[in-house]
């Protein structure tokens, strides 16, 4: 992995006050450790101000999500980018496939999302993956490029210069059931590919990270893979010690 390695963790509608902050404590202390990576939490939006309060030693702070309006205004339960800035977030997740099959975001409102994130200073981690139904019926790279290239048609390949990827095969969300390497690594080249096709030095630069299932046991097999970059940790960044064993094999 020649580019710079990022660990993500996205906490997912999981947290409180007090279990916040004793996480907290125990991601800062490892934080000296993990000084050749980037290190970002995504707690719920209720909780951005107060955890980033408490981010220190480099420690980054994300969202989950965004709205997809361009201005502020009179969209009740929304968040505009802006404010997410406002709050101290350096990233925000667009396009996790919990938004898209829960919510019903579709590739354009994705579309939409990544690039209100970067008009607002914030740097995208735009999720893709497929179904195990799309896998099994041979359909994953169709999926990837289809979900991939309504964004680049959006914003243009050089957007990428200042956004992330993350494959996560959604059959490997939360169920214990983790990519092989193989599975990983050519999805990953895949994606990579794509973006090549539109300008080679951004697909060389561009992270993409691995998500699904990540845990301390496999994060070094995955992390040593040529093409993936880091990866997007849900249950395990719940945990200090398994998120800082995620980060130390990055
Ligand atoms: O965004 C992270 C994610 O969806 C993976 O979740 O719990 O399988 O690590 P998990």
């Amino acid at each position: 992995m020649s580019r710079r390695a990022m660990v993500a963790g996205n906490w997912k509608m999981n947290g409180s006050l007090a279990g916040n902050a004793s996480l907290l404590e125990g991601l800062v202390a490892a934080m000296p450790g993990h000084d050749r990576i980037d290190v970002v939490v995504c707690p719920p939006a209720c909780y951005l101000e107060s955890v980033g309060a408490l981010c220190d030693g480099g420690l980054l702070l994300g969202a989950q999500n965004l709205a997809d309006q361009g201005k502020p205004g009179a969209f009740t339960g929304e968040l505009f980018g802006g404010m997410l800035k406002d709050v101290g977030c350096s990233h925000v997740i667009v396009g996790h496939s919990e938004r898209r099959a829960l919510y019903g975001e579709t590739d354009e409102v994705v579309a939409a999302k990544f690039r209100l994130a970067q008009d607002n200073g914030l740097i995208p981690v735009l999720c893709l993956g497929e179904s195990l139904d799309e896998r099994e019926g041979g359909q994953t790279e169709t999926i990837l490029a289809r979900q991939l290239n309504a964004v680049i048609d959006h914003v243009g390949i050089a957007a990428f210069e200042t956004a992330v990827i993350a494959y996560e095969p959604v059959w490997a969300i939360g169920t214990g059931k983790t990519a092989s390497p193989e599975q990983a690594q050519s999805a990953h080249a895949f994606l990579r590919a794509q973006l090549a096709g539109r300008d080679a030095r951004i697909a060389a630069l561009v992270r993409i990270l691995y998500g699904g299932s990540v845990k301390p046991d496999n994060a070094n097999e995955l992390f040593g893979l040529e093409d993936v970059d880091g990866g997007l940790i849900g249950g395990a960044s719940l945990k200090a010690a398994d998120f800082n064993a995620i980060c130390a094999a990055a």
